[in-house]
C-alpha cells in the first residue's frame, strides 16, 4: 500500500538509478513531455542535501525585483510549493501538466540524475543548479527524515544501521549517491555555464559569497546599490533555517501537492555540518569514507565533513 511505500519506498532500478517505484511513472512522463525553455532554472539535489534551502535562496534571488523581502511569498508558502518537484508534484497528478503559463524564469526542481533528465533539459540553454552535501551528514539527515515519517504514520521504524546499509549499497532513492553527484559534477566542469555545482557546507560557511555566485550564474548579479543596501544579507536571513523553521506556514500541516504526504516541518531539523559525529560509529565512518575516497575523490570531488 502507498503509505507503507512512503516510509520504506520500494525502489525500482531504472536507467541505472534507484527510483522510488511510486514516482517512476511521473519520471517517465517528465522525460517524455517536459518542454524546456531557455530561461528555465532547474534545482537539483539528492534527498536531504539542502534542497529546501536552495529553493528558498534561488526563489529569493530570482524574484527580488518583484518582492520586497518584507512581502516575500516565502512568508506564506513552503519552499517546496514555490519551486515544485517534477516527479512528486508537477507530473504526480497529471502526465501532461500545463507549465506554459508559469512566470519566467520558471523554477523547477528534481532529484533525477543528470543522465536521466528529459533530453530537452540537457540540450536547451536552461540552467541547472546542483546542491550536494557530504554523505556522512546526508545519511544521518535522511534517516531522521524517514524516522519522522514512520512515526507520524504509525509505521515500524527503520534503524540507522538498516538505512546506512541501504545508502552504502547505493540503493536509497535516486542512488547510488556517488553516481548522482559525480554525474552533475562532471557536467559542471565541462559546461560551467550550464551547471552550477554547490555544496551545502560552502553555503553554511559563506552564504553571501555563494549567493553572489548564484545570482551571477542566473544572469542577475547583485548591483552595487543592492550590495550596499544589504539585500544579500536580507535574503540570507530570510532563508536561514531559524527564520524558515519558525514561520507558521512551515510549522504545521502536510505538503498536499506531493503524491506522498510529508509533514511540512520535517524539512527543517538541525541544519549543521558534522551532526554525523553524534550518530555514526567509527566503523560506519570508515566504510562511508572509503566509498567517498574510491568513488568520488578520483574526480576531484571532496567534502568538508565538520
Ligand atoms: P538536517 O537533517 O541535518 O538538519 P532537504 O531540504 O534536501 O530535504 O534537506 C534537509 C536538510 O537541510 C535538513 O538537515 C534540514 O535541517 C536542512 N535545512 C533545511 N532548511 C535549511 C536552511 N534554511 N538552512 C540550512 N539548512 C537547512
Amino acid at each position: 500500500p502507498q503509505r507503507k511505500g512512503v516510509v520504506r519506498p520500494f525502489q525500482s532500478l531504472y536507467q541505472n538509478f534507484w527510483c522510488p517505484t511510486y514516482v517512476l511513472p511521473n519520471v517517465i512522463a517528465f522525460q517524455r513531455h517536459f518542454q524546456a525553455k531557455h530561461k528555465d532554472i532547474l534545482l537539483v539535489s539528492q534527498p536531504k542535501s539542502g534542497t529546501t534551502w536552495l529553493k528558498a535562496l534561488v526563489f529569493s534571488v530570482v524574484n527580488r525585483s518583484h518582492f520586497d523581502i518584507s512581502s516575500t511569498p516565502l512568508l506564506t508558502s513552503h519552499p517546496h510549493h514555490l519551486v515544485p518537484f517534477f516527479e512528486y508534484q508537477l507530473y504526480g497528478s497529471n502526465p501532461r501538466p500545463d507549465l506554459d503559463g508559469l512566470a519566467e524564469p520558471r523554477l523547477f526542481s528534481t532529484h533525477i540524475p543528470y543522465a536521466s533528465l528529459a533530453e530537452c533539459a540537457k540540450r536547451s540553454d536552461c540552467r541547472i543548479i546542483y546542491i550536494c552535501r557530504n554523505p556522512l551528514d546526508t545519511v544521518v539527515s535522511s534517516w531522521h527524515f524517514y524516522l519522522e515519517m514512520a512515526r507520524s504514520q504509525d509505521q515500524p521504524e527503520w534503524s540507522l544501521e538498516e538505512h546506512f546499509e541501504t545508502y552504502c549499497q547505493g540503493k536509497t532513492s535516486f542512488g547510488p549517491f556517488w553516481e548522482h553527484m559525480v554525474g552533475y559534477w562532471k557536467e559542471s566542469l565541462e559546461r560551467p555555464h550550464k551547471v552550477l555545482f554547490l555544496k551545502y557546507e560552502d553555503l553554511k560557511e559563506d552564504i553571501v559569497g555563494q549567493l553572489k555566485k548564484v545570482a551571477g550564474f542566473v544572469g542577475l548579479p547583485f548591483t552595487e546599490v543592492e550590495e550596499e543596501g544589504g539585500v544579500i544579507q536580507q535574503i540570507a536571513k530570510m532563508c536561514s533555517l531559524k527564520t524558515l523553521k519558525d514561520l507558521e506556514v512551515n510549522k504545521s500541516g502536510e505538503l498536499p501537492a506531493m503524491n506522498i504526504k510529508v509533514e511540512k516541518r520535517s524539512y527543517f531539523r538541525k541544519g549543521e555540518v558534522g551532526d554525523w559525529v553524534n550518530h555514526l560509529t567509527p566503523s560506519m565512518v570508515d566504510r562511508l569514507s572509503s566509498i567517498m575516497k574510491e568513488k568520488m575523490s578520483p574526480f576531484g570531488l571532496q567534502f568538508k565533513t565538520r
